[in-house]
This record gives C-alpha cells, sequence and structure tokens, in this order.
C-alpha cells in the first residue's frame, strides 16, 4: 500500500479536485482505493457519498477507536472513503496536547500502517486531501504519508511561496513526490514563462504532467463526476490519466 497527501498551503489549487481525478484513474486501473478527507470542509466527502459518517474526530481524539466508525462505501466499487465534518476543525488542540508516539500512532491507525493496521491489507493507494493550512494534526497526517504530492497554480507568488511549502514537507519527513501544475493554460505566454521558472526553482521535482485549465474539470466536479467519467474523450481527461501514471512511478510502480 501506498500513502499519498495532496498539499498546499495555499487555498483553491486544486487539492480537492486532483484527488478525486486521482482517486478515479487508479480505481479505473483495478487499484483499491482509500480516500482520506481531512479538510473539515468535508467537499471530497460530498462528492463521493450521499451520507457522510461523522466518526472521525472520534477517531482522531481517541486512540482505541477504530477509523472504521468514519468509512463509508462510495458508487465506485473500487473507492472508498474516510468522511470528515466541521468538527475536525474543532480538535486540533485536543489532538496535540497526546504525547508525539501517541499522535503519530493515531495518524497510522487512520492511514493504515500501524503494526496492528485495521485495514492495511485492503488497499493499493490511500490518499488524503488536506486543507489549505496545517495544524499539529494534519502534520501528524502527512508524517504517516509516503509521499506529498503539491498541486500549484501557476503565479509568482505561488512559486515564490514554493519552498515555504517544501519546507514543511521536509520537516514532517515525508518524501516530497513532486509538484504539478493545475489549471495550466499553455496558450498563455505568462503561463509558459511562469513554468519555466517553476523548473528553475525546484528542479526536478517538477512534474512532466499538469492539468489544464478547463471546463470539463470544473463541470465535472459540480456534476459529481471525475473528468475522464464525464468525458471520457477530452483533452482534460488524457491529462488525468498521465498525471495519475507519473505519480504512481514516482511512487515506485
Ligand atoms: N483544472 C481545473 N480547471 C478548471 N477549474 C478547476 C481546475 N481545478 C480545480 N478547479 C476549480 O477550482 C476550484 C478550487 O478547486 P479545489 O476545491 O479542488 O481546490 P482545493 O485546493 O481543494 O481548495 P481548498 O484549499 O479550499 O481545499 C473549484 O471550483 C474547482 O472546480
Ligand atoms: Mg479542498
Amino acid at each position: 500500500m501506498k500513502s499519498l497527501a495532496l498539499y498546499n498551503n495555499k487555498g483553491g489549487t486544486g487539492k480537492t479536485t486532483s484527488v478525486i481525478n486521482i482517486a478515479y484513474q487508479l480505481a479505473l486501473a483495478d487499484n483499491k482505493v482509500l480516500v482520506v478527507d481531512l479538510d473539515g470542509q468535508g467537499n471530497a466527502s460530498r462528492f463521493f457519498t450521499d451520507s457522510p459518517k461523522d466518526g472521525l474526530a472520534q477517531a482522531l481524539t481517541q486512540p482505541v477507536v477504530s477509523p472504521d466508525i468514519a468509512r463509508c462505501e462510495t458508487r465506485y466499487p473500487n473507492i472508498d472513503i474516510i468522511t470528515s465534518t466541521q468538527d475536525l476543525n474543532n480538535i486540533s488542540s485536543q489532538f496535540e496536547q497526546f504525547s508525539p508516539e501517541v499522535r503519530s500512532e493515531i495518524a497510522h491507525k487512520i492511514i493504515g500502517y500501524s503494526d496492528d493496521p485495521w485495514y492495511a491489507a485492503d488497499y493499493d493507494y490511500v490518499l488524503v486531501d488536506l486543507p489549505p493550512a496545517l495544524n499539529c494534526l494534519t502534520e501528524s497526517i502527512v508524517s504517516a504519508c509516503d509521499y506529498v504530492f503539491v498541486p500549484i497554480e501557476l503565479g509568482l507568488f505561488a512559486i515564490q511561496g514554493i519552498p515555504n511549502v517544501t519546507g514543511i514537507i521536509s520537516s514532517c519527513g515525508t518524501k516530497f513526490g513532486g509538484c504539478f501544475v493545475n489549471k495550466f493554460d499553455r496558450e498563455n505566454p505568462a503561463d509558459l514563462e511562469l513554468f519555466e521558472l517553476l523548473k528553475s526553482t525546484l528542479g526536478d521535482k517538477t512534474m512532466q504532467n499538469y492539468l489544464p485549465c478547463s471546463r470539463v474539470i470544473k463541470n465535472s466536479i459540480s456534476y459529481r463526476t471525475a473528468a475522464s467519467e464525464y468525458m471520457s474523450w477530452t483533452f482534460a481527461a488524457e491529462c488525468c490519466a498521465k498525471l495519475t501514471r507519473e505519480i504512481v512511478e514516482i511512487c515506485g510502480g
């Protein structure tokens, strides 16, 4: 099992959209996927299920409680989700009071890597959707993941902020898988220039594949479908598939 978190400390860069589309592509390739929604906004939860469970806050604050109380099936046979609720916004200070060992134990329990795994064997990939700002709780979860991937929207300030993002990832001790561009407009010369700047800032951690700025991607989310499900023949759908393949390769197949 591989666990991946999608993170950027900036809001709206496409973390949730990427989690949805990557999860869909992985499932399409016969992988069993668990999405963990750690964002109190619950966007991924609402996308994947009509009846989210509200047990995650309890599983995060009581070491003996199984995350199963927050796990739901989705309308996709190969995708399950641990759903979030607004309560997540209120439990960080409670979580912070645990010792580092207990925090790590709880985080591994959620991600499925504890010594006594609740369900590690069941999933090929765990995909974590994070809120834009990290706190003690979300940092512990990132620390328990194998890789972090960063979706970025091209912009001068966003690129200048990248060392801060990679610094946070390395302080969590997690491998930085790479950074990919979301909402890329390849017809815009400024975007092409900014992509060069991103490459010179990040070197080989700049991923080759990207998600285009696309009505298909935007509308598909509103219709609660992944882009490839909504319009499988489009460039946007192809980009989702290619990006996922690159992620799988980076994670070692
Ligand atoms: N490639 C894309 N093309 C067009 N619209 C997109 C694309 N990616 C995301 N969007 C739109 O941008 C908005 C923000 O995307 P999303 O919610 O995935 O970002 P986020 O990083 O999860 O935000 P937050 O930080 O609030 O959790 C949404 O309205 C989404 O539909
Ligand atoms: Mg989000």
